[in-house]
């Protein structure tokens, strides 16, 4: 096992460059930070958001504005990668006019083999480069920066780091990511996220539990657990249902968890879905296709058989369970008979909603040497086809929830309707229902009266507390 903490000395020492900032004649006194990409991304830069805050700066949230500008990037598919770029070369422009702003771009773009030097070399106004595995090494970095005012660029390879002990500043009260793990050893052809995150560890069982107590007395409601495949979760060689089964206990409302990968979903797993009462009737299941040889080549490690019967026990545990995917279409190769075979693995499983890709390749990754003879407008044919059909599945679902009472935990104002709030059911199906501010962190019963295309409406049925 590689996982190893990163010292609490180095970590002091961070805290010791926060300090050096802080005192800085001139340092950034705002920060903004633009985060792309997945969960795990929206995490560290609630890291970095805390390191901010204890180098004396505060959020500013118009980014024009900002003394300092960070982009946390992602490089999963090509145009992840285009937005950063355009992004970026904007940023030129706000320099000019603003010599002193400070701009970083760190994550997972700059950990791409051979990206940060060309980084460097076609974006020398970009005062600070950093990757996926020496976050924790912000401070110093960005003392070095401010300090000599020229670029630092530091990416590393270290595969086993944990960092426990660094500043956070939460984006919400109500709701929070905890990672549990990181990395990825799974290697699915077509992914990059195994080359720029690195090896799969997994944080100590007791740091995730203190994690969630702090978060808990804080008054925080539900928490989702992180990792590229929880299900390969071994903290001090316990396995995820078991890690579960501990946080079930703590007196928090909500458990969900994010991802998970089929091939080693466990039966323990499962049982945990009839058992805790805590756990979230959701589950986030990436199938990427319907095809046994597609997936073959993906190197996904499971069928659709195997898809199909995990649905199928998931349902039979937890009956009122919404599943919710990951689909790529138009993989090296993929013919029209195995896109079909996608269309009806969806028919089939009934997705409440499916998350869809046009296969993108990334250099360094084997699907990106395959060859691939379908045109750009099949593929595109073919995804709208898909997205038309999940389109109609996701209204019929929902369509299938009105009548029902749901305890919705209410985020915040809705985004729609002036007097109405919004919130989430336990199978994170969202819900709008006319009611004040005050209800938002509390959980109240509604009853579903319509649907929409991807939302519900309700009205109060009766208040807790
Ligand atoms: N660890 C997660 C997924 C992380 S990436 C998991 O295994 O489920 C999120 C999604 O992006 C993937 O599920 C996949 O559907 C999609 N994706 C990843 N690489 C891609 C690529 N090269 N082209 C298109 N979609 C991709
Ligand atoms: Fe990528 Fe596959 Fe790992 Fe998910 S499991 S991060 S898709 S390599
Ligand atoms: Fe993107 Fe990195 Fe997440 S590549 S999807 S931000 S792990």
């Amino acid at each position: 096992m590689l996982d190893t903490r990163v010292p609490e000395g180095e970590i002091l020492r961070q805290r010791e460059y926060m300090r050096l900032v802080e005192a800085m004649p001139g340092r950034p006194e705002t920060y903004h930070i633009v985060s792309m990409g997945c969960q795990m991304n929206e995490r560290d830069s609630e890291t970095i958001a805390g390191m901010f805050e204890e180098m004396g700066m505060s959020r500013e949230p118009v980014r024009e504005r900002a003394d300092l500008i960070l982009y946390n990037t992602c490089c999963v598919r090509e145009n992840a990668e285009n937005k950063a770029l355009g992004n970026v070369i904007w940023l030129k422009e706000l320099k000019k006019d603003r010599p002193e702003l400070m701009i970083c771009v760190g994550g997972c773009m700059p950990q791409e083999p051979g990206m940060a030097e060309v980084m460097r070399k076609k974006y020398p106004f970009i005062d600070l480069i950093y990757g996926t595995h020496n976050l924790y090494r912000l401070p110093e970095n960005l003392y070095r920066a401010l300090r000599d005012r020229k670029p630092v660029v530091e990416v590393v390879q270290t595969d086993g780091e944990i960092v426990e002990g660094l500043p956070e500043a939460r984006n919400s009260a109500l709701s929070a990511f905890v990672n549990i793990m990181y990395g990825c050893d799974n290697f699915c052809t077509y992914c990059i996220v195994p080359y720029v995150r690195g090896r799969e560890r997994s944080r100590a069982p007791e740091d995730v539990i203190d994690e969630c107590l702090r978060l808990r007395d804080a008054g925080v409601k539900e928490i989702t657990l992180l990792g590229q495949n929880v299900n390969s979760y071994r903290g001090g060689g316990a396995e995820f249902a078991n890690l579960l089964y501990r946080l079930d206990r703590l007196g928090i409302e909500r458990i969900r968890f994010m991802t998970s990968h089929p091939k080693d979903l466990s039966d323990e797993l499962i049982a945990a879905y009839a058992e805790l009462p805590h756990l979230m009737p959701h589950l986030h299941l990436p199938v990427q296709s319907g095809s046994d040889e597609v997936l073959r080549a993906m190197n996904r490690r499971y069928g659709r058989g195997r898809y199909l019967d995990l649905v199928r026990r998931l349902r039979a545990a937890r009956p009122e369970i919404g599943l919710t995917t990951d689909i790529i279409v138009g993989f090296p190769g993929e013919t029209e008979a195995q896109f079909e075979e996608t269309m009806s693995l969806v028919e089939e499983v009934r997705f409440d909603s499916a998350y869809t890709f046009i296969f993108s390749p990334r250099t360094g990754t084997r699907a990106a040497s395959m060859p691939d003879g379908t045109p750009a407008e099949v593929k595109s044919a073919r995804i709208q086809k898909l997205i038309a059909r999940q389109t109609e599945i996701t209204a019929e679902i929902l369509r299938g929830q009105i009548g029902r009472r749901e305890t919705v935990l209410v985020e915040g104002a809705s985004a729609r309707d002036a007097g109405s709030v919004s919130g989430r059911t336990p199978r994170a199906l969202t819900v709008n229902f006319p009611g004040g501010e005050e209800l938002i962190g509390r959980f109240v019963d509604v009853e579903i009266t319509s649907a929409g295309r991807n939302t519900l409406r309700g009205r109060i049925v009766e208040e807790e507390e």
